[in-house]
């Protein structure tokens, strides 16, 4: 019970990254609101011991506000919602650029914002904010996914800084290619799926994709107090993609 009298808010919880965390810090012992825009992959996680679900489009702004007002013992808050968008500067699309930056950026800027009287006042507040691989290495074809990722990186920084000398941390989590239903579709929409894998799986020198419940483990840790005087860091999960 690491997280015992921990309230953690994630968000993109219904499957994938989210969902494996949101299971992880509530076997740890934190009380957990695991929120999503899709009710039906939330069915997955009612009943599961110190976890509520509710559904929540951070695109909404209203939305944001009301979950994390309904949910005012907060001192946990893991901000993993993102979209990737495949293709280089040339194939961007102003409207594509938008959407990415909403989602992947600003749901960021809204729910930290929304959070931090409760993270302030409750004390010990951790946020862990998911970027990515792309956020700190470049690589081909994922122009608009990279710079959203970097972003993140900037606000997490930004936040740790204005924040530290109140006991508030706020950390970056940038995975290598983990293996979650949103990476099998991507896959799975490639013109050779196998080959599509292959490519995925040879980039990460260890051999093999990173599992959802290994990205759970480090949030675990960025929830608890054994991560107490970490603040502004950058935690690579990539298989040695980093070396
Ligand atoms: N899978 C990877 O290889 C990988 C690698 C590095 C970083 N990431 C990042 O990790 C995060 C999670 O990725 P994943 O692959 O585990 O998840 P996923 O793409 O499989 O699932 C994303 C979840 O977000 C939800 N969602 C979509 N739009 C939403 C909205 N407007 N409001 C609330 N929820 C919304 C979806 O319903 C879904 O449950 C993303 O930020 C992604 O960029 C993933």
């Amino acid at each position: 019970m690491r997280l015992e009298g921990k309230h953690a808010l994630v968000t993109a919880a219904g499957q994938g990254i989210g969902r494996a965390s949101a299971l992880a810090l509530a076997s740890n012992g934190a009380t957990v609101l695991a929120t999503d825009v899709n009710p039906q992959l939330l069915q997955s996680l009612v009943g599961i011991p110190r976890l509520r679900t509710a559904v929540l489009n951070v695109l909404d702004k209203r939305a944001v506000d009301d979950a994390v007002a309904s949910f005012p013992l907060l001192n946990v808050l893991f901000n993993c919602t993102g979209m990737v968008h495949e293709g280089s500067i040339l194939d961007a699309r102003d409207e594509e650029w938008e959407a990415a930056f909403a989602l992947n950026v600003r749901s960021f800027y809204w729910l930290i914002q929304a959070s931090l009287p409760h993270l302030l006042n409750n004390g010990k507040g951790s946020i862990i904010n998911m970027s990515s691989i792309v956020g700190v290495k470049g690589l081909p074809n994922r122009f608009i996914y990279s710079a959203t990722k970097a972003a993140v990186l900037g606000l997490t920084k930004s936040v740790a800084a204005d924040f530290v000398s109140r006991g508030l941390r706020c950390n970056a989590i940038c995975p290598g290619t983990v293996d979650t239903p949103s990476l099998a579709q991507r896959i799975a929409k490639a013109p050779d799926p196998e080959k599509a894998r292959k490519a995925f799986v040879e980039r990460q020198p260890l051999g093999r994709l990173v599992t959802p419940e290994e990205v759970a483990s480090t949030v675990v840790f960025l929830a608890s107090e054994e991560s107490a005087s970490y603040t502004g860091e950058i935690f690579h999960i990539n298989g040695g993609m980093t070396l």
